[in-house]
This record gives C-alpha cells, sequence and structure tokens, in this order.
C-alpha cells in the first residue's frame, strides 16, 4: 500500500470546489487506487501505456479478458456495493415457480400504470434494439418459442449517485477492455443506452437542484446575467415542471414528461415547444461538470476545457458519452411563460377531394412559418390509413394571450374554410404546463419505433419553386403509406443567443422552419432480416426524395435518428463534424465511449446479423 500523500489530498479537494452539488464532491482518490490499481486514471498523453487499446474486440463474458468474479467483487468493494448485476424483467416469464408468474403477469398488464419501467436500470424504451434478447413470451404459446438471454441488454451497472461512482466505472471499464454504456433515462430510438457485455453507468438517480436567482458569467457582450439553475443529469421533464412551479420561473425542457432533460436531450440538441422563443436544449448551458474519458472531474465552460463545452453543447448525444459522462449543468432560467394551446384538425373526408386537403395542408406549413415568427411551435400528425387521411396538429403559443392566440389563427381558419373545409378556430387554452400527474407513468414498457428525421431550411419556403417541391415529397411519404410529424420551430442563432450560438449542434437547426420524424412503423424483433430490409429500402427511397429536396441546409436530427441514416456524418452535424471528431479524438483516444451514430462510432461495429442493427454482438475495431 502507497502511503497517504496528504498534500495529493488536498490538490483534489481544492479541484472540486467548483462542483455544483455534494454528490460532485465525493470524487476517487488515490486512497481508491491504491487498493485497486484497476481504476486508476488514464493518460491522455499516452494512452496506450496504461490501458491494452489494440484488442479487436471489446471483451464480453465469454471472452477470456472479461473480470474475474473475484475482479467484480473487488470493484463492488470500491464501489461501495452500488453494482448491480440486473436480469432483464420479463425473464420473470421465463422462470418455473408462481412468484415468478404472477410477478410476470403484473409486467404485462399493470407495471406500465406505475414507474416500474422507467426506473429499471436497464430496460430500453425502444425494446428492438437491444435484440432478440428477452422479450415477453406470447400467451397462449402459440407461434415461435422465444428465449431469454441478457443479450444487448448491459452485464453490470454501476447505480452512480456520485461523481467517484462514475470515475471508478469509467476507469475499470478503461484498464479492463470492456464496452461501457450510459443510461439515464433509455429514451433513445438506436440502442445508445444498450450492450452487449457492457457495464453500464446509470445516471437516473443524479436528480440534486438548486435555484440560482442571479447568476453571473463572461463579460461584456459575452455574458449572461440573470435568473439561472444548477441541475443534475438524472432529472426528468416532469420533475423540473415541479421545480419550475415551485420557484415561479421556466426552463427550456423536453414535451416528453419523462425524457431526461439533461442527458442526451440537452447534449444532442433537443427540441421543445420554447424552441422559437428561447432556442435547443443545448443552447441553455452556461456550464458543465463532465467526467472525461481518462477518469477525471472537470467544468467545462467559456475559459474552462471549451473545446469539451462547445461540442458536448449539440455535439453528443448519449448521456453525453461521446466525450465524457456529464453529471450537472448549470442552465439559463426564464421568468414564468405560459402557453396557449389551440389546434387544427381536418381529414380528407371533410375535405371536397384530395386535392384540396393538400392543399390545406400546404397553406398550413406556410403559416406555420408565421406563428414561429410570434415565438410559437406547431405540431402536426399526418396519417394515411388506407386512403383515408387524416391532419391533426397542436400550435403551442409562449408569452401570447388566449385573444392574441385567436386572431393570430384566424386568417388560416378562413383560408382553409374558403377551400371548403369546414374549420372552427376554437377558444384558446392558457396553461403553465404542470407536472402533476404526469411522471411518464403510462409510458409503454417497450416500443419498435423506427423512424428518420430531417429539418427543413426555412429557403424552401421562401422559394415557390422548392416550396411545391418540398411539399410535393412530403405528400409522397404520406401516400406511401408512412406517418409524418412535423414540429415547425426556428431556433435560429439570434435566438440561442450567447453562448449558445456557438457549439457543436447541427447548422441546420439553426436554418429550419419545420423539423420531421418520418415513421416507418413498428420493428418486430426476429423478422427476417431481407424482409426488414426490404422494407427499410422503399421507406429509405421516400426519404432520399426529401433529403433531395432539402439537401442545401437541411439536415437530420441525431436524438430522433435512422440508425441507417446515409452520410449521417453530414446529416447530423453538417460542417461540424470535423472539429467534433477532433475534440473526439484528443479527448477519448481509447474510444471508451460509444454508441451508435455517434461522432467517432466509425471506428467500431457491433457483429450482428441483427436488422436494423442491434447492440446484442461484440463491439470490434473496424478493419481498415
Ligand atoms: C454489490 O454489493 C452489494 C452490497 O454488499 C450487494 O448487495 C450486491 O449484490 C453486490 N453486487 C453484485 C453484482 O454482486
Ligand atoms: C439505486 O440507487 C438509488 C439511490 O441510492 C436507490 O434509491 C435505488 O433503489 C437503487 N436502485 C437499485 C436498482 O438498486
Ligand atoms: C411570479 O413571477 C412573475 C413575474 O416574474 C410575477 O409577476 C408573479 O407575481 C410571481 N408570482 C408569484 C406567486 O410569486
Ligand atoms: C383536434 O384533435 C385533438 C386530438 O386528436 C383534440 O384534442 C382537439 O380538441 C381537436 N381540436 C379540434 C379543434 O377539434
Ligand atoms: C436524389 O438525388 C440523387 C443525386 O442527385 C439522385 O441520384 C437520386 O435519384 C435522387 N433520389 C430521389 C428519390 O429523388
Amino acid at each position: 500500500m502507497h502511503p497517504i500523500n496528504f498534500t495529493m489530498i488536498l490538490a483534489l479537494a481544492t479541484t472540486v470546489t467548483c462542483a455544483n452539488f455534494p454528490f460532485e464532491a465525493e470524487v476517487l482518490t488515490d486512497i481508491d487506487i491504491a487498493a485497486f490499481p484497476d481504476i486508476a486514471f488514464g493518460d491522455i498523453s499516452s494512452p496506450s501505456i496504461s490501458d491494452h487499446d489494440k484488442r479487436p474486440c471489446r471483451a464480453h463474458p465469454s471472452t477470456p479478458d472479461w473480470p474475474t468474479l473475484a475482479d467484480w467483487h473487488r470493484i463492488n468493494d470500491s464501489l461501495r456495493g452500488v453494482l448491480l448485476k440486473p436480469a432483464p424483467a420479463a425473464s420473470a416469464c421465463y422462470a418455473d415457480c408462481d412468484a415468478e408468474r404472477e410477478k410476470c403477469e403484473w409486467l404485462r398488464t399493470e407495471a406500465g400504470q406505475t414507474r416500474f419501467w422507467l426506473n429499471d436500470p436497464i430496460n430500453m424504451f425502444t425494446e428492438w434494439t437491444v435484440g432478440n434478447s428477452c422479450g415477453f413470451p406470447r400467451r397462449g404459446g402459440d407461434g415461435e418459442e422465444r428465449e431469454c438471454r441478457q443479450g444487448g441488454y448491459p452485464v453490470y451497472v454501476v447505480n452512480a449517485t456520485t461523481v467517484r461512482h462514475v470515475q471508478i466505472a469509467m476507469n475499470f471499464a478503461r484498464r479492463r477492455n470492456l464496452r461501457l454504456v450510459i443510461k439515464n433515462t433509455g429514451h433513445d430510438f438506436v440502442g445508445k443506452s444498450a450492450g452487449f457485455g457492457a457495464l453500464s453507468i446509470w445516471t437516473h438517480h443524479l436528480k440534486s437542484f438548486e435555484f440560482v436567482p442571479q447568476y453571473t458569467v463572461g463579460q461584456g457582450d459575452e455574458r449572461y446575467t440573470g435568473m439561472a439553475a444548477r441541475v443534475g443529469a438524472g432529472l426528468e421533464s416532469w420533475e423540473m415542471y415541479v421545480h419550475m412551479e415551485k420557484h415561479n420561473m421556466t426552463l427550456v425542457v423536453p414535451n416528453g414528461y419523462s425524457v431526461g432533460a439533461f442527458g442526451g436531450w440537452t447534449a444532442g440538441g433537443g427540441h421543445s415547444n420554447l424552441a422559437s422563443l428561447y432556442g435547443l436544449g443545448s443552447d441553455q448551458v452556461l456550464s458543465f461538470q463532465v467526467v472525461t474519458a481518462d477518469g477525471r472531474f472537470v467544468t467545462a465552460e467559456l475559459g474552462k476545457n471549451e473545446d469539451l463545452f462547445w461540442a458536448s453543447r449539440g455535439g453528443g448525444p448519449v448521456m453525453i458519452g461521446t466525450y465524457g459522462v456529464i453529471t450537472s449543468a448549470i442552465i439559463k432560467a426564464y421568468p414564468p411563460i405560459p402557453v396557449t394551446l389551440s389546434s387544427l384538425n381536418f381529414t380528407s373526408a371533410n375535405s371536397p377531394d384530395l386535392e384540396t386537403f393538400w392543399a390545406a395542408v400546404n397553406t398550413y406549413f406556410h403559416y406555420s412559418s408565421h406563428l414561429c415568427d410570434l415565438g410559437g411551435t406547431t405540431y402536426n400528425y399526418i396519417t394515411n390509413i388506407n386512403g383515408f387521411y387524416t391532419f391533426t396538429n397542436d400550435f403551442e403559443l409562449p408569452s401570447m394571450t388566449a385573444q392574441h392566440t385567436l386572431d393570430a389563427l384566424q386568417p388560416l381558419f378562413d383560408t382553409i374554410n374558403d377551400m371548403g373545409i369546414p374549420v372552427v378556430n376554437p377558444q384558446p387554452t392558457t396553461s403553465l404546463r404542470s407536472s402533476s400527474g404526469s411522471n411518464g407513468v403510462g409510458m409503454a414498457s417497450s416500443s419498435g419505433l423506427w423512424f428518420a428525421s430531417r429539418l427543413f431550411p426555412r429557403a424552401n419556403w421562401d422559394d415557390e419553386e422548392l416550396y411545391v417541391d418540398t411539399m410535393g415529397a412530403v405528400r409522397e411519404i404520406v401516400e406511401a403509406g408512412y406517418t409524418f410529424h412535423g414540429i415547425h420551430m426556428t431556433p435560429t442563432e439570434a435566438i440561442a443567443g450567447w453562448p449558445g450560438a456557438d457549439s457543436g449542434v447541427n447548422p441546420a437547426f439553426r436554418k429550419t422552419v419545420m423539423y420531421a420524424d418520418v415513421w416507418m412503423g413498428d420493428v418486430t424483433a426476429g423478422a427476417p432480416a431481407e424482409e426488414v430490409l426490404r422494407n427499410h429500402a422503399r421507406f429509405n427511397g421516400y426519404m432520399d426524395r426529401i433529403r433531395n429536396v432539402t439537401r442545401v441546409g437541411g439536415g437530420a436530427y441525431v436524438n430522433e435518428a435512422d440508425v441507417l441514416e446515409p452520410d449521417w456524418q453530414r446529416g447530423f452535424w453538417g460542417k461540424k463534424y470535423k472539429r467534433s471528431l477532433m475534440i473526439k479524438r484528443q479527448r477519448d483516444p481509447w474510444g471508451l465511449f460509444w454508441a451508435p451514430t455517434t461522432v467517432g462510432s466509425e471506428k467500431w461495429t457491433v457483429r450482428t446479423k441483427d436488422e436494423p442493427p442491434t447492440q446484442d454482438g461484440p463491439l470490434c475495431r473496424v478493419e481498415r
């Protein structure tokens, strides 16, 4: 055992004084490392010396370099017992005892009415991403027998509640050639919080919060002064509404109540109903606390680790597991903003004909850009079910009175009425969105969503010919049977302000007037790969038409991505990719953080036969 070096401990103690919360003052010390050298820090200047970074694949339970049970016990000791080894929840359905069978029944029927799935260390919102690992067997036992394996679910999980836990997990994974994943709430669509044979850092319980009535950072024009909040990385959107109510202020958070507000949402961009007024989630951040790939805990803000600060605002995501693990942030806060809500719905059945239906949709699309200029955001869905077309839309207009909203919408309703579609401008409702009863309960345990996304440039609205072509592309994909979900918003650079405007986020966000997800539908686990690929190729053909018409200034959104997005580096980050990749290589020379579609991920691949590609297979270097 090394003698205890008090100067070192003092030095560590002084470096953490800028932490936001007490849980961040608990950090890894030399004493811990002396007791278990496998959790030593990495050396970024000579990354190959301390770590085995040349093996073709990451270790997994059937490789000889997988840690022994004794090693896992030691790391659990270092972690003071927060290491979990969770089985997939549905494993209860494969057990041969009454208690488990009852649990299985509860999981199928009632678990969705509780927070069970949200509080599960390995459950993911998009189930196909773990492969055909351990799904619910069909009732009645007809059809194929399914099996229960750990599959794409991580093997071990660190239930992190201190920075020290995060550092230990990271250092151990780096030194022992483990695949590392980071999970916050698991609201991801391509499997970024999944990983075969992985050690997972679970940040769900980092829920500290502090309102700061007056906060100043920067100077001159490069300055923010006003209300702010310190936020732990594990906070969910509904919890933020509780804090907003309590402190009589507004924060920019995701619309989905159970989405993690300061994990991948912020790091990948993050849109919400305040996007046209205050910009993206990533535009709100004034400072991050980060554990970097070498295991060190640092502050990233203007003047300190600026590269990390730049890249982590939009150049993520993965609970920020591209460049580091964020444990907390300081974000901007605003006076309380009521949001006025209204809606517009019509169908092909109440339109004179299909041409008129689409003419009305086009009118709405055009009009929505005007509502964005008023600070509003609009959300539409267009579906085609066997030739029956439905258009539904919510208008969300922050800081506007009901009367102002009614007046602002009237010309749109008049135009659509004049086309022969009867629609009535409803009395708007005004709400400070509230948290009560909406803590994510009812969230499905799993879903098979697979979709692609696109940011449409405002220039397409300004040029008449291009506009007609753009609307034609939208119409074609709906006619082909896919669901279109458009969100009108304008998080421009001017709106992003300081320091938001200069960040790693996709520049297409700054020029957009509409963002859209297009659903290709449910992915059935275990469907033949050729069939899945054939279906995807058809879908992708229509997406290509949209990509073509938005090629200049358009892009895709990494947080709501197609795992097979073509030319994804350019699609998700455009010109920013180059700088983000450079930062990734400097900050993480080990390739410790990896997830599909993230910056630098082209260097590794999951060996799986699944389509769409899942996380159920070893993670290996791509051979050149
Ligand atoms: C880690 O230690 C705690 C406390 O002793 C124990 O409850 C837990 O099961 C251990 N975890 C693993 C994976 O062994
Ligand atoms: C994880 O840690 C939190 C906070 O200590 C605790 O409340 C929770 O029960 C733990 N979860 C599991 C699955 O052990
Ligand atoms: C909340 O803040 C607003 C404006 O900042 C103020 O007008 C209002 O009186 C405050 N409400 C309460 C309950 O403090
Ligand atoms: C439009 O449809 C939504 C739900 O589909 C409904 O909540 C809303 O009240 C409808 N609005 C109008 C004006 O009919
Ligand atoms: C998209 O553009 C490319 C290149 O100009 C062209 O080859 C392709 O056919 C176009 N695809 C569609 C669906 O419009």
